[in-house]
């Protein structure tokens, strides 16, 4: 019988590139909210996972389900050069990294996926939420860097009870492909990728890799702005990461990642 994989410091530290502060904790609201308040205590650079989150959170005021054990729960507290306005680009940036170390880890065991990403924050298997992620910045009005950015993703790993709200929307990677993946190993794989992409951020590669990753360029879609919900197809997206979309009456619109509150890829979630 396969074991789930425990969380452990040493060894996601032996598989990370660049040596780092790793804090690994039992049980918390959020990773994020923790990250947060290192910050204001002025640590620099950390990698926050918890084992379960009470009060996980997803963009949007969404909740996060983080049940225990079963997925990662991470934030990537960083302090990185780029520009303010580049930093919706992040979002992208994570995507790429963590399909790509999913898709490595899997690789290890002898399985070949391609994770796909539905604009502009989740992870799909199978057309199934696997997993999301929810990047927080904090700028300074007189700085043109932000002060600091948290990372926050959340994986579902293992097989895991979801209630019947969203049981047939999301999964898990052991659903997906009977593997029980290490959990520290794709942490660290993360982070590496992750660093990675930062260290030639301005190349913006891993745009090309995001387009190709998403599987919503082309189709109809539910789209939810402040005060107003339409159909529209799905024309583009651009590489600075906003979407091209073509309304019913023929108008052809572009949308950032700010507008949206809602978003349903019809007959696919
Ligand atoms: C989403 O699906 O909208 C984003 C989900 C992000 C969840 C992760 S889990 C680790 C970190 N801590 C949180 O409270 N949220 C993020």
């Amino acid at each position: 019988m396969n074991k789930k994989i425990k969380l452990n410091k040493e060894i996601i530290q032996m598989n990370i590139n660049k040596q780092k502060e790793i804090i690994i904790l039992d049980e918390v609201s959020s990773t994020n909210s923790i990250a947060k308040e290192l910050a204001k205590d002025n640590l620099k650079e950390a990698i926050i996972v918890a084992d379960y989150q009470t009060d996980g959170r997803g963009r949007l005021g969404r909740t996060f389900i983080s049940n225990k054990e079963t997925g990662i729960y991470l934030s990537y507290l960083i302090r990185p050069n780029i520009l303010i306005e580049d930093c919706k680009l992040i979002t992208p940036l994570v995507c790429v990294a963590t399909c790509n170390a999913i898709k490595n880890s899997l690789l290890e065991e002898g399985y070949q996926l391609e994770p796909k990403i539905k604009w502009v924050n989740d992870i799909y298997i199978n057309f199934k939420k696997v997993c999301g992620i929810l990047v927080e910045t904090k700028t300074n009005k007189q700085n043109q860097y932000p002060e600091y950015l948290i990372i926050g993703i959340g994986l579902n790993c293992y097989k895991q009870e979801f209630s019947d709200d969203i049981k047939n929307i999301v999964t898990t990677i052991e659903d997906e492909t009977k593997i029980i993946v290490s959990r520290n190993k794709i942490i660290a794989s993360i982070i590496n990728q992750i660093d990675n992409y930062l260290i030639n951020f301005n190349q913006k590669a891993f745009m090309q890799e995001y387009i190709n990753r998403s599987f919503i360029i082309g189709k109809q879609v539910e789209i939810k702005e402040t005060f107003n919900t339409y159909l529209a197809t799905i024309l583009n997206i651009l590489i600075d990461g906003s979407i091209e979309i073509k309304k019913q009456d023929g108008t052809i619109k572009n949308i950032t990642s700010g507008e949206i509150t809602r978003m349903v890829v019809k007959n696919e979630n």
